[in-house]
């Protein structure tokens, strides 16, 4: 308990799944945190950690696709408790699709949402964490942000490019005090995953066949990621930047 005693986070698609689970763990380590996310809190958990904690808790609706959200998102971390220290930037899509099949409609929808968004985060997070004396970025990528996958072209290369953006401003701005990096989840049990299962002709059969192929038996549960980005914020992680922390059970490792 305390990790984050004192510091002020942003998280954008924090209502629900590993968002939603870094909102509760950040709170829950002594942080404020303003959840930035297209819908309300839909996460049982995260709605239960408010209900109980209501001080430690703004909820603004944000689409990160627009500037302007991302800029009110921050700014309401500063106006309501003085000063920003972190930021998860964890809003996302997964969208399907090959490199012959997409539209570009779909290309650019999932490049704004997962790359785009993560680039207005830095651009607006950044002045404000100088303002506080430094902070720490959390990126959430992808195991598809390191390798490749056939059907998922957008989705790779939105994760690809939120990885390399996470080094240059790790670069950039590390003698300001700010740290910046990426973490690569694996297969986690979220709403995003139960809809690919849902998506299927036998939703069990694919969860079964997931779970058989990941290299530790099992797949990962939000909390797996948050406790990393809860490590990320702290001051634990003070040395840690531009790194990239693969959270998957093993995917990357083969
Ligand atoms: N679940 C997995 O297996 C997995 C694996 C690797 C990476 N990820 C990444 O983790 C992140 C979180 O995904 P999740 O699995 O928790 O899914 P999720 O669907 O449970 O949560 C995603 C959240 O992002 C929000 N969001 C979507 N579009 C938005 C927008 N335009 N503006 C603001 N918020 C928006 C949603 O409302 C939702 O609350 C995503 O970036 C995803 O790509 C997930």
């Amino acid at each position: 308990m305390g990790r984050l005693a004192g510091k002020v986070a942003v998280i954008t698609g924090g209502a629900s799944g590993i968002g939603a689970a870094c909102s509760r763990l950040f709170a829950q380590e002594g942080a404020k945190v303003v959840i930035a996310d297209i819908q309300e809190p839909t996460d049982p958990a995260l709605a239960g950690a408010i209900k109980a904690n209501e001080a430690s808790f703004a909820f603004i609706k944000t689409d990160v696709m627009k500037e302007e959200d991302v800029a009110a998102a921050i700014a309401l971390a500063e106006s309501r408790w003085g000063r920003l220290d972190a930021t998860v930037a964890c809003a996302g899509v997964s969208g399907q699709g090959s490199d012959v099949s997409l539209s570009q409609d779909e290309w650019d929808t999932i490049m704004a949402i997962n790359a785009r968004g993560v680039f207005f985060v830095h651009k607006h997070a950044i002045p404000a964490m100088l303002k506080s004396g430094g902070g720490s970025i959390t990126n959430i990528s992808s195991a598809y942000g390191m390798i490749g996958a056939a059907g998922f072209a957008a989705y790779c290369a939105s994760k690809g490019a939120v990885r390399l953006l996470t080094k240059s401003t790790a670069i950039e701005h590390a003698r300001e005090g700010i740290r910046c990096n990426s973490i690569h989840p694996g297969v986690i049990e979220t709403p995003m995953l139960h809809a690919i299962y849902d998506g299927t002709e036998d939703p069990e059969a694919t969860r079964q066949l997931f779970e058989a192929q990941q290299p530790s038996g099992r797949t990962g549960r939000p909390d797996d990621i948050a406790w990393g980005c809860v490590y990320l914020a702290s001051d634990e992680a003070a040395f840690v930047n531009g790194a990239e922390l693969s959270i998957d059970g093993g995917i990357v490792a083969g």
